[in-house]
């Protein structure tokens, strides 16, 4: 959309991938204390969103939302003051149905006007807006009133469609004043399932359905595959992603300049998992300003080479190995559309190597190497 909230892909975090509907006030201030302590603040984490079931199950006598009376008693307000005063931003939840999907606390159908109100009364910036119990009434209907009612609150609040790609949204959602749009049903901590559109998507399986989008995305208006399972574990019997399973999500989805909206528990993550979620150089990839979303240039089936243009005239160049193997993977200059000498750096290892026209490097399995070239 016409405004400047969202010319790079939004980054914060979110209560759903770990927390589910076990959320509180507390957590939520826990949460934005440790974002500020574990420098991921400052690595471009902005959003502090709160997801499902933070409201009571009614609305009050004048037809309000209510945050839950036990585990929000001091309201959302006073969150958003919380979070603002440490320099980020608060988001929250709700869908475009008769009630959220985990069927807790109304949805905003037919409230659209009176909820926009009471988010931007609140002080919030960022909703989410979800697709449960949407009563059969047309996507682009529902998603066009709340637009509209954000929009006449006169607060910018990022507006982040949650329709799944059920109706196509990139087609339409920028023009209902969406900033981002998932494309997929929801992620788990697992590298694949095969499902190609349905509950549960694995990384690969989202990465495979988000590719052919890539013509869609760019400053303002982002693919969204759905939020980051970075150091997330023990969910519906998934154990969790490796560190090689773990860099190459985050690497993609950088590559696929994807918003990165944190999931884990980032009061207690170890010094492996913030140092994944904050690496500078794979941050800069994804909130390069040219805001290209990088595509595949070769396919050989298990092994795969991205390419991801850059503001600067630089290239980001996954070497994506999705196989249960290690595979040497291998590409030049040329193929990269750069031909000659460059500097290549590994966004991992943080080291440099320069070549005349070889780019080669071995991959673990289920892992990515990320390299940006600078051609000379
Ligand atoms: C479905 C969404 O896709 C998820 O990200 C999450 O918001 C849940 N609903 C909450 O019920």
């Amino acid at each position: 959309p016409d405004d400047d909230l969202a010319a790079t892909p939004p980054m914060g975090w979110n209560s759903w991938n770990t927390f589910g509907c076990d959320i509180n006030e507390q957590l939520i201030r826990e949460t934005a204390d440790a974002l500020v302590s574990s420098g991921m603040r400052d690595a471009g984490y902005r959003y502090v969103n709160i997801d499902d079931c933070w409201a009571e199950p009614e609305r009050d006598a004048s037809g309000r939302l209510q945050p839950h009376h036990e585990r929000f008693p001091g309201g959302i307000a006073a969150i958003a003051d919380y979070v603002h005063e440490r320099g980020m931003k608060l988001g929250i939840y709700t869908s475009a149905g008769t009630r959220t999907c985990a069927d807790t606390m109304p949805g905003a159908l037919g409230h659209e006007e009176t909820d926009a109100t009471t988010f931007a009364e609140w002080g919030v910036d960022y909703l989410k807006y979800d697709n449960c119990n949407n009563q059969g009434v047309p996507a682009t209907e529902r998603y066009t009133t709340m637009g509209e009612a954000l929009r006449a609150t006169g607060r910018p609040i990022v507006y982040s469609v949650c329709e799944w790609g059920e109706n196509a949204p990139w087609e339409w959602a920028p023009g209902v004043g969406a900033h981002l749009w998932r494309t997929t049903d929801d992620i788990r901590p697992v590298w694949e399932t095969g499902n190609t559109n349905d509950f549960p998507m694995g990384v690969v399986d989202i990465i495979d359905f988000n590719r052919d989008l890539a013509r869609y995305a760019g400053p303002g208006d982002w693919n969204d595959p759905d939020m980051l399972e970075v150091g997330v574990h023990d969910v519906d019997g998934y154990p969790g992603l490796t560190d090689d399973e773990a860099r190459a999500h985050f690497g993609m989805w950088a590559m696929m300049a994807s918003p990165l909206i944190a999931g884990n528990d980032v009061r207690s993550m170890p010094d492996e998992v913030r140092d994944i979620l904050t690496n500078p150089e794979v941050i800069a990839i994804d909130q390069d300003s040219l805001g290209a979303q990088g595509t595949p240039i070769r396919d050989d089936g298990d092994q795969e080479i991205w390419l991801k243009p850059l503001a600067n005239g630089d290239k980001a160049l996954a070497l994506f190995n999705r196989s249960n193997t290690p595979a040497t993977i291998t590409t030049t200059t040329s193929e990269i559309g750069a031909p000659g000498p460059a500097t290549l750096r590994n966004l991992w290892t943080r080291t440099e190597t320069t070549t005349t026209a070889d780019i080669t490097a071995d991959v673990p399995a289920h892992a990515a190497v990320l390299l940006r070239a600078t051609p000379h």
